[in-house]
Parts: structure tokens; sequence; C-alpha cells
């Protein structure tokens, strides 16, 4: 259960560590259908929630706290990196979305998703947020704003929290 008066007090670090956790979870999820014998309704489900979380996070994650530390850390190459990274994790979640779980190369593209986001959270976690903190980047801003763009992005997909 989600605590939204607990959210609303949480800085950026927090809520996007807690969305780091939230999304590897979806991916083991998928990984159990898919080791075991997993519908394909049950991994398109699966997918769906994957892609959903993924692109809320991404997207939040890309405007409001990218432009923020890319201000102030002084480490443009980084920050490259991260939109890059961000770019081949849209690529794939397009490609899913036009492909169905029967297709050959389905498990293997969301694995592939997996170990990109695997990377991307050991990039910004071991080595963004310690330079954002260090740089005094206001997180209790940040975090407000990245709430707030979150709800915004869900209500305009029509989704639920
Ligand atoms: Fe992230």
């Amino acid at each position: 259960m989600t605590n939204p008066a607990k959210q609303l007090d949480d800085d950026a670090i927090v809520l996007l560590t807690e969305d780091h956790k939230k999304v590897k979870k979806l991916f083991a999820d998928f990984a159990k259908l898919a080791k075991g014998d997993g519908t394909d309704k049950a991994k398109a489900e699966a997918v769906r929630a994957i892609c959903l979380a993924l692109t809320i996070h991404a997207q939040a994650e890309e405007k409001i706290f990218y432009p923020a530390v890319r201000a102030v850390i002084k480490d443009d190459d980084l920050m490259d990196e991260a939109h890059v990274e961000h770019a081949g994790v849209k690529s794939l979640i397009a490609q899913l979305h036009a492909m169905e779980p029967a297709h050959d190369h389905y498990d293997a593209t969301v694995t592939v998703l997996g170990e990109m986001f695997d990377h991307h959270v050991k990039e910004v976690e071991d080595k963004m947020f310690p330079k954002a903190k260090k740089a005094k980047v206001d997180i209790d801003a940040l975090g407000a704003a990245l709430m707030q763009r979150k709800h915004e992005l869900l209500a305009e997909r029509g989704e639920a929290e």
C-alpha cells in the first residue's frame, strides 16, 4: 500500500529509489512467468505493467530530475549517457508494444529491457545520486515536483495511481 501522506514528504532520491525497486519487482514477476508456464495473457499483462511504470518513471526523471542535476553537477558525460540509456529503454518499449507474447523474441526483449534498467539503476543510484547530494540539489523540492509530474502523466493516460 502506498501512503500518500508519506510520499508527499519524500525527497526525489527516496522517490526514484522506490520507483527503481518497484520496476525491478515487475521484471522479476515477468521472469517467473516466462520461466514457468505463464500464459500469454499473464505475460502481456506483466509487460503492460512494466512498460507503464517504466515510461512514467523515465519521463518524470528526465523532465524533472535530470535537468536540475545537470545544471549543478558539471558532469555532462554522465547526464548524456543517462539520456541515451533512456532512449534505448523507450525504443525497446516501443518494440514490445508492437509484439505479441508468442513472438520468438518477446521474452528476450523483456529480459534485455530489464538488463538495461538494471544498468540505469546502477548509474543513477551509484553515480548521479551521490553527485546530486554533494552539489546540494534541492531534493525536497524536486521530490514534490516529481510526485506532481507523475500524477499528471498517469492522469493523461487515464491510469489510476
Ligand atoms: Fe531511474
